[in-house]
């Protein structure tokens, strides 16, 4: 097997063979895991069958025409009787659409407020979520807490429910943030705030990936929802607060490189903020936006040539020497 089959074999695997958490595979739009999600899938079941319905009608009564009233041998070939102005027809076939429509109006409407109307309780946990080409960055400003790609939220249950609002910005182009079993797409905008709110009923790793064209690397600006139980939530904000690890030698070569002037370690001077924060870079399942598993041998490859994974991100090809990317990658992995 060569290196690139066996990257894809291990890579196909990996969800596998992630911690005990189940991994919500993306795409199931009707099997939704949250209110947001389930509210807009019964929408779509209720727009589904309506238009199921109208579609068997019309299609049943062109066919009984076609095959009824069809051209027979024997028929003759002038033109059959014309019916015109029949009050009955003609109403029941504006009456009829008229109440599809308002009944289809109605329903969206009132879906479209549930969700939206939804009241922000004061134990939510809020967190800003910027787009970025072509990575996810999110900010828990109560909790001070920046990560990148995964995004930890807590499980909400019936006796204990529990929100995550999300206030959504771009900081460059249009994106869109979609989870599909927790909510609907929602646009991530320059110069705009969305707002959506989530409450996953179910512990695990939702799947989820940026919806709207955003350039080269649209298609690998993925995201990873985790949801945690109230326990591992809280484990998760107090190892995210922690100062970040130090360890003087590779610290040093880190800090006296230009990686600094786009990530962030906090408690050093790196103090960047265009590329993902690193301060606890190796909690972290997977990298660059969830396209490899996160450990050394894939960190190296990564800051060794960026452009090889992801051709066209952002993140410049630093010039290291081998011991200097050993060096590099002996801080990083610190950073737990
Ligand atoms: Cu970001 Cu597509």
């Amino acid at each position: 097997m060569d290196s690139h089959a066996c990257f894809l074999t291990c890579w196909l695997l990996f969800p596998a063979l992630l911690s005990a958490d189940p991994l919500h595979a993306i795409g199931n739009i009707f099997k939704p895991l949250a209110t947001p999600a389930e509210l807009v899938s019964d929408l779509s079941i209720l727009t589904l069958v309506i238009c199921a319905a109208v579609f068997l009608i019309v299609a049943a009564l062109i066919a009984y025409a076609v095959i009824r009233f069809g051209y027979r041998e024997g028929d003759s070939r002038s033109e059959p009787p014309q019916v015109y102005g029949s009050n009955q027809v003609e109403i029941a076939w504006t009456v009829v659409p008229i109440l599809i429509v308002f009944v289809l109006a109605m329903s969206t409407a009132r879906i479209t407020s549930a969700v939206q109307d939804q009241k922000i309780p004061g134990d939510a946990v809020q967190v800003t979520v910027v787009g970025h080409q072509w990575w996810w960055e999110f900010r828990y400003a109560g909790l001070n807490i920046v990560t990148a790609n995964e995004l930890h939220v807590p499980l909400s249950t019936a006796g204990q429910r529990k929100l995550t609002f999300l206030t959504l910005k771009s900081a460059d182009v249009a994106h869109g943030f979609w989870v599909p079993q927790l909510a609907g797409k929602t646009d991530v905008i320059p110069n705009r705030t969305n707002r959506m709110w989530i409450d996953p009923k179910e512990a695990g790793v939702y799947l989820g990936n940026c919806s709207e064209f955003c350039g080269t690397q649209h298609a690998k600006m993925e995201l990873r929802v985790v949801v945690d139980t109230p326990q591992d939530f809280e484990k998760w904000v107090s190892e995210q607060q922690a100062p970040a690890a130090a360890t003087a030698g590779n610290q040093r070569a880190f800090l006296a490189s230009s990686c600094i002037a786009c990530h962030t370690v906090r408690g050093t001077r790196a103090l960047g903020r265009l590329g993902p924060d690193l301060s606890h870079l190796m909690s972290r399942q997977t990298l660059a936006a969830t396209e490899v598993p996160n450990n050394a041998t894939t960190l190296r490859d990564w800051i060794k040539d960026p452009q090889r994974l992801k051709p066209g991100n952002k993140m410049p090809t630093v010039k290291l020497s081998d011991s200097q990317l050993d060096q590099m990658v002996a801080y990083l992995t610190t950073l737990k």
